[in-house]
């Protein structure tokens, strides 16, 4: 008889259990709780006929099979028997090869996975149709989160498809527009609280705890299970040949902790029998993970947060221990990148033709960071997962190449600040001339 999908502690003795429709974040005594999936151990002709199965569901129109999360539900055996799952088709989400980028960071190639083009822009969306099914499963009304902007915005139209009613905590003047604009459309009770993500963080659990409200940050398990598919999906679009690296970046440690689940579990099951090394890059200014992987203690120790890539300015990380672990599985490392390198990353990748959220850019910075330690090779093969579209946060992009980018800025009139972004030459300022074709087409033979 297999055994039973439930919830089961992360790391540590003794493993506590407990069943799956109990809600619950973490145990009796304060540990993270994980999905444990039970997998068979697949013979080599199951997994032939699983990948083909997989294959077969690309030209489905059944809508658990289009989603590029629920395509993959035999390894999501805890939302079993998978009706009523609420899906924005997210997922199937392209990679591409990025030339400027490889030279840049002195690969001879190098490949992307965006995940920003999810249906509201980032990767939240994977763990977010998994996590409010779980919420619908579980009959809640209400769903909250404390968010940089990205899980809010993805919250908030998960839980609007499913007829739920969302609150969402986010840091004052902290986020960017596009992803505050998203949570206010899709009708989340959108509140701004004075402090940082990592206060915002904190007291959304106790609300959550006092009003019966269901949390729908990555502490709950039943959103790392889909984010999970990202992994699954990658090697599914590799035909199941691991790249040597996956460049992730890394914030609260949500993601980078669901890609070492991924990687445990088809290893376990015998599905592949090699897995990429994790790579996850911190900005220099949020770097708890960072220091604990510099310093070899593994106690984490919060910094107070400061970076313009405002999607992953957290200093205290809900998912450290999972995310050891996922570096732990994978033989991985964790780097950290400056916000000169983060802004002229971002650059490269829109240069590709591409484009995404400064948080993202870590990833391109990391790895050209990694080839000049000569941790990554030039010629292995790395895939970064870009995890929010270009349009969340214009107004970095706008600063940038105004050359006016502060890690300090203010915006009254114009945007000041005391600390400059370096651009270094990578800024591709508008000009303002007259309505003038001579002078108009003078200008152009300059720049071409
Ligand atoms: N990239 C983007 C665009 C993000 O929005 C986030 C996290 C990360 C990377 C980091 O991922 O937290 O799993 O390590 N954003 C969260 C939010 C915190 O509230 O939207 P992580």
């Amino acid at each position: 008889m297999m055994e039973k999908a439930c919830l089961r502690t992360c790391g540590g003795t003794p493993v506590l259990t407990y069943p799956l429709d109990q809600v619950r974040y973490k145990s009796d005594d304060g540990r993270l709780l994980e999905v444990f999936n039970p997998l068979p151990s697949f013979t080599p002709e199951q997994v032939t006929a699983l990948r083909e199965v997989f294959d077969m569901r690309l030209f489905s129109r059944n809508p658990v099979d289009k989603s590029g999360v629920w395509r993959y539900r035999e390894f999501l055996s805890a939302f079993r028997p998978y009706d009523n799952v609420v899906t924005l088709f997210e997922g199937t989400t392209p990679i591409y090869s990025m030339p400027v980028c490889a030279a840049y960071a002195g690969m001879k190639e190098l490949f992307v996975k965006h995940q920003g083009e999810n249906p509201t822009g980032s990767f939240k969306d994977n763990g977010m149709t998994t996590a409010v099914t779980m919420a619908k499963k579980l009959g809640a009304h209400l769903v909250a989160c404390a968010s940089t902007g990205n899980t809010s915005a993805s919250m908030a139209a998960y839980a609007a498809r499913a007829r739920m009613k969302s609150v969402v905590f986010i840091p004052q003047g902290q986020i960017a527009y596009g992803k505050l604009s998203q949570a206010l459309d899709y009708g989340a009770i959108t509140i701004q609280i004075d402090g940082d993500f990592d206060a915002a963080m904190s007291i959304v659990q106790d609300v959550c705890a006092q009003g019966n409200i269901y949390l729908l940050n990555s502490i709950n398990p039943f959103r790392i299970e889909g984010q999970k598919t990202i992994m699954i999906e990658l090697l599914h679009q590799l035909e199941w040949q691991a790249p040597d690296w996956v460049v992730v970046p890394g914030g609260n440690l949500g993601n980078c902790s669901s890609f070492g689940k991924a990687f445990d579990e088809l290893l376990a099951s015998g599905f592949i029998d090699r897995v990429p090394r994790i790579a996850v890059i911190q900005a220099e200014g949020a770097n708890p993970l960072f220091q604990s992987f510099a310093s070899g203690n593994r106690t984490l120790v919060p910094v107070h947060a400061a970076t313009r890539a405002t999607a992953i300015k957290i200093g205290n990380p809900v998912s450290f221990v999972k995310a050891w672990h996922a570096v732990d599985v994978s033989r991985g490392v964790v780097e950290q990148v400056t916000e000169e390198e983060i802004a002229i990353a971002k650059s490269r990748i829109g240069a590709d033709g591409v484009g995404a959220e400064p948080a993202s850019a870590t990833t391109v910075a990391g790895c050209k960071k990694l080839v000049e330690k000569g941790v990554i090779r030039p010629d292995e093969k790395a895939v970064c997962i870009l995890t929010g579209h270009l349009l969340k946060d214009p107004d970095y992009t706008v600063e940038f190449h105004r050359d006016e980018l502060y890690l300090d800025a203010q915006h009254e009139s114009s945007v000041t600040g005391t600390r400059k972004i370096d651009t270094r030459g990578f800024a591709n300022t508008p000009v303002r001339l007259p309505a003038d074709v001579k002078t108009i087409l003078e200008y152009i033979d300059k720049r071409k």
